[in-house]
């Protein structure tokens, strides 16, 4: 058998190939793609990372090479050596459709690397195999030039991401993924320790605590590009690792971290897509976000608002309409979607009942909905149809409303009452579906900062927990309230919001211990309860710290948007499906009793 790679090596990647390399000499190295005999001359697509080029064999032009190309079927591992023609040079016709279309190589020499077997999918971008098949053959499925292409990116996002660091004067450091469990956050996966009987690593969730300890020993501005591991329910864009750029960085404002990071973003921007972004991003409060979009992280391309009016309502006593009433003086609110009246039209009444059923599925009782009078001359007069309202809603309290919403002659109101987390769920869920089904979304990339966050949130109706983590800095100025009032306190704490996808939250941290006994005795958790938890870090804030802040970004969802994948499944090439299993490899299986007993562990008969 020749040795073919001693003799060659590759001069070109077989999609670069073009009519400037007519008349070359030149080795490409690949696989079939597609083999057509046309009686005298075979052909082939042959492909590799950068895309294809035709090769042609024929009698004439190596007449071993012919021979052997009679074998080659889809996905065989070839290299050839060949000379680049004008493919209407030989009386064919160019390919529009392919960078490589105008020319093709003919073969002197084929050397097969290796056969394959008949592949379960064709190799090719639009395939309509099920996506169970493709991550069984995750490998093949790799070769469809669409997700290699996500890969390309994503490659170029690191090396974006880490010559931007090394020019601001950042180090990159590595931190344990075998940690200390901590409770709060994200479930973590636990590591059975064979050298500690009973005990348990956790796989770190983030290296949250381990970059504030890099500031307390004065490294000043720390990044990694870090696994991060959470045991938590999966999503179109969650996994259970995925990967994070972290970043921490000491004697820093929020500002100067969130312009550090646009700095960032536009960097990894113009490197992978070639798009500048304009700078500095929108910022807006939590609250206001909640206000006008329902949500926390508010996909700007969608104009569509939503309206708090429970003070109209309230002011007016109810306004005639007895569930509002009631809602109100129950402490509930009252808020509207308003979508304007062009857009509107293109919703029929039947579609437009139809709602009610898609919002029921969040938990809604019902949806009430208003259309403002399309003959009406403004809308602060225009009379509300197909409503279940209109008959008893005050001229006063209708006519208030369609000045604080601006309303227009023909917009469709579509209302919900009750607690703020239902009326927020429902109506930024209907915003978002009525901004795609009108095609309102704007094209383009809506970054946003969204700060001014909660200190803390309720969990199981009456325990508060820390909403980004518990070594968040409060407001200086809502220091007082912790413990007093939590629900008010406002934290140091940003996310960065693209297109309605989170894709990085961070905050300033706590550096004084008093600050930190503080937060965690509003937690509830005790002296020595979070001695035992956090006890190293608290030590740690004994020597020093400098005040320190930062930020992480999760890189899959960012390599998702950046190449318009639809699931985090495209840009990670190995994933998880939505149950934690990795179909490839059959993981996880099932472990023999000896190694169970070398972990102390005995399995519990498992209940069905
Ligand atoms: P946070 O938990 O907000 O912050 O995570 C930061 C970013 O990571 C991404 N992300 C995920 N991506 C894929 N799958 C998941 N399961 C997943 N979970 C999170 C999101 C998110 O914005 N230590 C803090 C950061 C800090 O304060 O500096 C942290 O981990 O894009």
């Amino acid at each position: 058998m020749t040795n073919f790679l001693a003799s060659y090596s590759r001069t070109h990647y077989a999609g670069e190939l073009r009519k400037s390399h007519v008349g070359q000499q030149v080795v490409l190295l690949g696989w079939v793609q597609g083999r057509r005999d046309l009686g005298g001359r075979i052909f082939i697509d042959l492909r590799d990372r950068s895309g294809i080029s035709q090769v042609v064999f024929g009698p004439d032009l190596g007449s071993d090479a012919h021979t052997e190309a009679d074998a080659l079927r889809s996905e065989f591992c070839i290299g050839i050596v060949g000379t680049v023609k004008l493919r209407t040079d030989s009386g064919g016709q160019s390919n529009p459709n392919l960078p490589s279309g105008e020319i093709e190589v003919e073969c002197s020499v084929l050397h097969i690397f290796s056969k394959a077997d008949t592949p379960p999918f064709q190799i090719e971008d639009d395939v309509e195999t099920r996506e169970e098949v493709r991550l069984k053959y995750r490998y093949l499925d790799l070769r469809r030039p669409k997700l290699q292409k996500n890969f390309q990116l994503r490659s170029t996002l690191y090396r974006a991401t880490r010559d931007y660091f090394h020019n601001n004067g950042f180090w990159e450091f590595e931190t344990p993924f075998m940690v200390k469990y901590t409770p709060g956050g994200a479930r973590n996966f636990l590591v059975p320790s064979r050298l500690n009987a009973g005990k348990f690593y956790a796989l770190a969730e983030s290296p949250q605590i381990f970059k504030q300890l890099f500031m307390v020993a004065g490294m000043d501005r720390y990044f990694q590009i870090v696994r991060c591991f959470r045991d938590e329910d999966l999503r179109q864009d969650r996994q259970p690792e995925f990967t994070q750029i972290d970043v921490e960085m000491s004697f820093v404002t929020e500002e100067s971290i969130q312009t550090m990071m646009e700095g960032l973003v536009a960097r990894i921007w113009k490197d992978t897509i070639g798009v500048e972004l304009p700078r500095p991003f929108q910022r807006m409060p939590y609250k206001e976000a909640m206000g006008s979009y329902g949500e926390d992280k508010p996909d700007l391309r969608n104009p569509l608002k939503l309206h708090d009016i429970t003070q109209l309502v309230k002011a007016h006593d109810g306004g005639g309409v007895p569930l509002f009433k009631s809602t109100v003086d129950s402490g509930g609110i009252v808020k509207l979607l308003r979508i304007p009246g062009e857009a509107a039209q293109k919703l029929s009444g039947t579609e437009t009942r139809k709602l009610e059923d898609s919002v029921k599925g969040l938990g809604a009782k019902g949806l009430g909905t208003a259309r403002l009078d399309a003959s009406a001359a403004t809308g602060t007069s225009a009379a509300w149809t197909q409503s279940p309202f209109a008959k008893t809603l005050s001229n006063e309290l209708r006519e208030a409303i369609a000045i604080e919403i601006g309303a227009t002659p023909g917009d469709l109101l579509l209302f919900q009452f009750g607690s703020p987390k239902l009326c927020n769920t429902v109506l930024a869920s209907l915003r978002q579906q009525m901004g795609k089904r009108l095609e309102l979304i704007a094209s383009g990339w809506r970054f946003l900062w969204v700060t001014d966050f909660p200190m803390f949130e309720l969990a199981e109706g009456d325990k508060w927990v820390a909403a980004h983590h518990p070594f968040t800095s409060p407001k200086p100025e809502h220091v007082e309230l912790l413990g007093k009032d939590n629900g008010a306190v406002l934290a140091r704490a940003y996310d960065l919001v693209l297109n309605g996808n989170e894709i990085a939250g961070g905050s300033i941290r706590i550096h004084q211990r008093e600050v930190q006994a503080k937060v965690f005795a509003a937690l509830g958790l005790t002296e020595e309860d979070f001695r035992a938890k956090f006890g190293f870090l608290l030590d740690a804030f004994k020597y020093g710290p400098p005040p320190h802040g930062g930020i992480a970004f999760g890189v899959d969802r960012l390599a998702m948007l950046l190449t318009g994948a639809e699931s985090l499944r495209d840009v990670i090439a190995f994933p998880k499906t939505q149950h934690g299993t990795d179909l490839m490899s059959d993981c996880p299986t099932e472990v023999s009793n000896k190694q169970l007993e070398d972990l102390f562990i005995r399995l519990a008969p498992r209940v069905s």
